[in-house]
């Protein structure tokens, strides 16, 4: 019987490597290899109503299955190929399992994976000095995820603003940007611009204001308030939309948190690691935040993997006891970040980075005004503004179908951020791929 199933379902076997017993479940729920006549890759959709029936409808994917990825490209699960063109929004900054990095994996996996922070183990240590040596602090405090890192940062800024400062006790206040976006846990929705990050989560943090991006004079006038502590910041703004400040804003943060005794945290999590050219964003101003937080490409996208880096005046504030995370400084994520990092470095991914994106937007921006009003970025931080006559969903399922894959956001943005060893031969077939999409729209 599962012979025979494994028979008419062939082509499962390479696209799910999964068992026959999988296979026969397929076909339990009607699934026919084809597009059964609907014109619609019916294995694709076969995945997509199992995840519809069994998982939380808290996403809104692209339909495309994929089920295998390599350097800057991926697989459906028909096997139709597809440029990277959203890389796990920025985690994915080396490639798609990057052989050095799934190496350093596989290595540590066989040894040690887990021991909890209630004991030592011996690769932490070997971490943190490569981290802080490469960019330059006393100290870090390795977490997992992004938003952990956000988490981390606030905490440290509240009891560094209690014990440093001396704010009276449970005044500390943290200021973010309007349009910020670092996460989805209850602290960080709550400094939120964005109802659909917000609404309907309340009651919400408090201690927090906002203020608009790349408006120095709205923050002076919050970082005055004697019980400000920190001001959080993204040096370019990834979730809404790829926003850039102007020149000179990073430079004019580090100078008025200075002048106001306030720290400065900046959130690289999406901006951090080469993504925008340089090894962070903030480098291109030449100045360092006060706390810094990594995330997404400080794995490769291998495994989750965040930090905090911070000088001993800042991190020496939080005691054993006060804050930490079972599996943060884990020995496979130690080894994992170790790799992600020499990776960026070896390979030059910055310089790359800087290069592709100068292409990439001189490409773009040959495309007419009347079809992308804007193109915008540093580096492969990049996105477009479509035209308010295009639906930009139907741009990423026409650029899907011409094989690459972006992601709409806010509307009328399509983010374009591939991985950043695609070079110049593919990054041009990529530009001919949008302009081409796009063109198509014209001749309707
Ligand atoms: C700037 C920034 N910070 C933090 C996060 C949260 O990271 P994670 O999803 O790993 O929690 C994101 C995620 O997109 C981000 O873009």
């Amino acid at each position: 019987m599962l012979a025979r199933i494994s028979v008419v379902l062939n082509r499962t076997e390479w696209a799910c490597a999964q068992s026959q017993v999988r296979c026969f479940k397929m076909a339990a729920t009607g699934y026919q290899n084809g597009t059964g006549g609907t014109g619609k890759p019916q294995l694709s959709q076969w995945f997509i109503d199992r995840e519809s029936k069994y998982g939380a409808h808290n996403y809104h994917p692209l339909p495309v299955v994929i089920n295998k990825a390599e350097g800057v490209y991926m697989w459906d699960v028909e096997g139709k190929k597809y440029y990277d063109f959203l890389s796990a929004y920025s985690a994915v900054n080396q490639g798609h399992s990057h052989p050095k990095i799934l190496e350093a994996l596989a290595e540590q996996a066989k040894t040690l994976a887990l021991t909890s922070r209630a004991f030592y183990n011996n690769v932490l240590g070997e971490y943190e000095e490569y981290m802080t040596k490469i960019f330059g602090y006393d100290k870090l405090l390795p977490m997992n995820t992004g938003v952990e890192g956000g988490e981390t940062a606030c905490k440290l800024a509240r009891k560094w603003g209690y014990l440093k400062k001396k704010i009276p006790e449970n005044q500390a206040k943290i200021i973010f940007a309007e349009g910020n976006f670092w996460g989805r846990t209850l602290a960080a929705i709550s400094s939120s611009t964005d109802p659909s990050s917000y609404a309907g989560f309340g009651p919400y943090m408090p201690g927090y204001n906002i203020v608009p991006y790349n408006n120095l004079e709205a923050l002076e006038e919050k970082l005055r308030d004697p019980t400000t502590c920190a001001f959080m910041v993204e040096p370019i703004q990834g979730e809404a939309g790829v926003v850039v400040p102007d020149a000179g804003y990073l430079k004019s943060v580090r100078e008025l948190c200075d002048k106001h005794n306030v720290l400065w945290i900046a959130d690289e999590v999406q901006t951090g690691l080469c993504r925008t050219g340089k090894l962070l964003a903030v480098d291109h101003e030449n100045v360092r935040p006060d706390i810094l937080i990594l995330g997404k490409a400080l794995s490769g996208g291998i495994y989750p993997v965040s930090a905090v880096l911070a000088n001993d005046d800042v991190m020496l504030c939080i005691q054993p006891g006060e804050h930490g995370s079972t599996y943060g400084g884990n020995p496979l994520a130690c080894r994992v970040g170790m790799a992600a990092i020499d990776v960026l470095l070896s390979e030059k991914l910055a310089e790359n980075a800087e290069k592709m994106g100068q292409v990439l937007r001189a490409g773009l921006n040959t495309i007419p005004k009347d079809l992308v009003v804007t193109v915008r970025g540093k580096g492969l931080m990049n996105a477009i503004v479509i035209h308010e006559s295009i639906d930009a969903w139907d741009v990423c399922l026409k650029l899907k179908e011409n094989g690459l894959l972006a992601k709409p956001t806010h509307g009328d943005i399509i983010r374009l951020a591939p991985p950043l060893n695609i070079n110049e031969q593919q990054l041009n077939d990529c530009v001919n791929i949008i302009k081409n999409t796009l063109l198509s729209y014209k001749k309707k």
